[in-house]
């Protein structure tokens, strides 16, 4: 296996437990849903739908949904909320750097914090604006840099052994500069926004709690540090809490995330 190939390995692994946190990003879901543009008859693909928010909610106005994510968990989830909701979507366990669909095949293609975590942007943005008709929307929200979650993976790769070289940070789809320049001339009309994603906790130990179990990369980090590094577990975990402190006020925890819309050329 290649080292490409075994971090999607390790990542379908590490997401398997973010189940739990889809109450999180189906606040926010609809704001991307809107800003994509979604109507009833859209054929839409929703890229690493995880439990399928964004999906599900696009499905909901009467788009003809596909969703696909890596973590057969995930997928699994995403199926049993579709269930519920008597929503028909198809629901895949695919990864973005190799979709399984013809070229043009969609009318929006959409990813809700989750195409920024294939290892080569490169390859995810080119195989998203394949399967997306000319004419169609491409529309994602990220985590930047210089906001919470950004900087939260950043802790994560200061504590983490070094990864393959040449895999960016994934937090760098946050930087309009960069969105930009990857989207590169196969798309005009390149539109940002910003939002803030609330999450309410009781305190800064109970967001650092929620963000060990169920974001993928941390809880593999913390889970590994157990085992054999508790010293640094423990820098860790005070370096984590301060960085939350910054973002903690009124029992909620600031997430801000920027929102990118464009049109393939
Ligand atoms: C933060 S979660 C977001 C999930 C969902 N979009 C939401 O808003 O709840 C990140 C998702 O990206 C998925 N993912 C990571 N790498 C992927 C890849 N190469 N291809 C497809 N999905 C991937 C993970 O399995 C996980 O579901």
């Amino acid at each position: 296996m290649d080292s490409i190939e075994k971090l999607k390995e390790n990542a379908r692994r590490a997401w398997a437990t973010f189940g739990p946190t889809e109450m999180l990003t189906a606040s926010v879901a609809p704001r991307l849903v809107r800003l994509a543009g979604v109507t009833a008859g859209a054929r839409v693909l929703d890229v690493g739908c995880g439990t399928g928010v964004a999906a599900l909610t696009a499905a909901r106005l009467g788009a003809t949904v596909t969703g696909i994510d890596l973590t057969p968990e995930l997928v699994a989830q995403a199926r049993a909320n579709a269930s519920l909701m008597g929503l028909g979507v198809d629901l895949r366990e695919a990864d973005a750097e190799a979709l399984p669909f013809e070229d043009a095949s969609f009318d929006i293609v959409l990813s809700q914090f989750a195409h920024m975590f294939a290892p080569r942007p490169e390859v995810a943005t080119a195989e998203m604006l394949r399967v997306l008709k000319p004419g169609g929307t491409i529309a994602f929200s990220t985590w930047p840099p210089e906001h919470f979650v950004g900087a939260m993976f950043a802790l994560v790769a200061k504590y983490a052994p070094p990864g393959p070289p040449g895999v960016p940070p994934s937090q760098l789809w946050g930087d309009p500069h960069v969105v930009r320049e990857r989207l590169g001339g196969a798309v005009k009309n390149v539109h940002f926004a910003r939002d803030v994603m609330r999450v309410q906790v009781l305190s800064v130990q109970h967001h650092r709690l929620l963000m060990e179990r169920n974001i993928g990369p941390m809880t593999k980090l913390v889970e590994a540090l157990g085992a054999n590094a508790a010293p640094r577990l423990a820098e860790l975990r005070a370096e984590f809490e301060a960085l939350i402190a910054l973002y903690f006020e009124d029992n909620h925890v600031r997430q801000d995330y920027l929102l990118t819309r464009a049109v393939k050329v």
